[in-house]
């Protein structure tokens, strides 16, 4: 018998996500996020599927380029970090790639490789993020470094770092600076991400750079109509089920103690699956589709769930993790962390199965 532990990847959920995301950003080319694994959903069927409705694809770096390299029919691809050494700068333009440059060493290094005409380069603005760009005045000294080598395919692009507040003070300074840098010179233009988007801010971007949204766990409320779906369910099923006496502990370092007779029901995942291990006591799992209360530690291998409440269960009862009625947030919350991390570092011993 095979241990009842999986991530079910919902490739209908994701295309349901990639059409919501195009109708979002009416009238803007799409360069859509796939780095990180396609945020842990597994690089090859989510391109697969994402690749036929957008512009553009985005890894972080040469190395996912080169594993996109397996699908077939491809848009664009845009290395986000650019390159990192020549041998990286001969990989994007031996390819045709797209490539951001967020240093002067960048361009030099694409100039060696004899970038071709086709490749676009992305001039990062550092707006205000401070971790990587370059200053309006070196975007401006690289545009001639460009003009002089005849290479004319440029865009002007930025990261916002916290998108997710509209008023912070750190967007509204970004923006300003963006605008700025913007409005004097005549380049397309990409800034927005995912929560970006689902604010619908206004702003010069002419191409939208979603991630996590495509994924279904963008943390904004949507309209019920335009309702994302979480792709990745993390299920498992009840392996043993306990009563103990009240004043007994559970699990490493007894963190969690019954203040009455309790049922404890065990789960087969622990944080070698990906489960995190800083989840707090009362981090919900849902159990034959019932909230209940983590306690105890997760262990490698397990974590243990109060289920008293739940008269029904039995070994083999249905877990969730997280996935349609749990929120990866919601358990990402409770463990201190975002569901970007938790989606991100999946290890491979937790089978991934793709579903259409
Ligand atoms: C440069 C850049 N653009 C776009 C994205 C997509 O962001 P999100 O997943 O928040 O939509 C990221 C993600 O970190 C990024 O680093």
């Amino acid at each position: 018998m095979a241990r009842p532990s999986y991530f079910d990847i919902d490739l209908r959920a994701l295309e349901h996500n990639v059409r919501l995301t195009k109708k979002r950003a009416a009238n803007k080319k799409i360069c859509a996020a796939v780095k990180g694994d396609a945020y842990g959903h597994g690089l090859i069927p989510c391109a697969e599927i994402i690749a036929p409705h957008v512009d553009s694809l985005a890894v972080a770096f040469c190395e996912e380029a080169s594993a996109l390299r397996q699908t077939g029919d491809l848009p664009r691809i845009v290395v986000l970090e650019g390159p990192f050494d020549l041998a990286d700068a001969r990989f994007i333009a031996d390819n045709g790639l797209d490539s951001v440059v967020h240093s002067a060493y960048q361009v030099e290094l694409l100039f060696s490789a004899r970038l071709p005409a086709r490749s676009t380069i992305w001039l990062k603005l550092d707006s205000g993020m401070h971790r990587l760009g370059l200053e309006d005045g070196e975007i401006t000294a690289q545009l001639k470094r460009l003009e002089s080598n005849n290479h004319s395919n440029i865009g002007l692009m930025s990261h916002l770092g916290d998108a997710e507040s509209v008023d912070s003070a750190m967007t509204q300074a970004q923006l300003v600076r963006w605008c700025a840098a913007v409005d004097k010179r005549s380049l397309p233009t990409s800034l927005l991400n995912s929560a970006a988007i689902l604010h619908g801010y206004d702003t010069k971007s002419d191409w939208v750079r979603p991630g996590i949204m495509l994924y279904g766990a963008a943390d904004l409320p949507t309209e019920h109509e335009d309702r994302l779906l979480p792709v990745m369910h993390f299920r498992s099923a009840v392996m043993a089920l306990r009563w103990i006496n009240e004043s007994e502990v559970v699990g490493y370092g007894g963190r969690w103690q019954a203040s009455k007779p309790t049922r404890v029901a065990t789960v087969p995942v622990g944080y070698a699956d990906g489960y995190p291990r800083t989840a707090r006591n009362g981090t919900p799992v849902l159990i034959d589709g019932v909230e209940c209360p983590l306690i105890g530690r997760v262990s490698m291998d397990m974590i243990t769930v109060d289920v008293t409440a739940l008269a029904s269960v039995e070994v083999g009862s249905e877990v969730e993790l997280w996935g349609s009625s749990l929120a990866v947030n919601t358990v990402a919350q409770h463990a201190g962390t975002i569901g970007y991390e938790l989606l991100t570092r999946l290890p491979a011993r937790c089978p991934r199965r793709w579903s259409r």
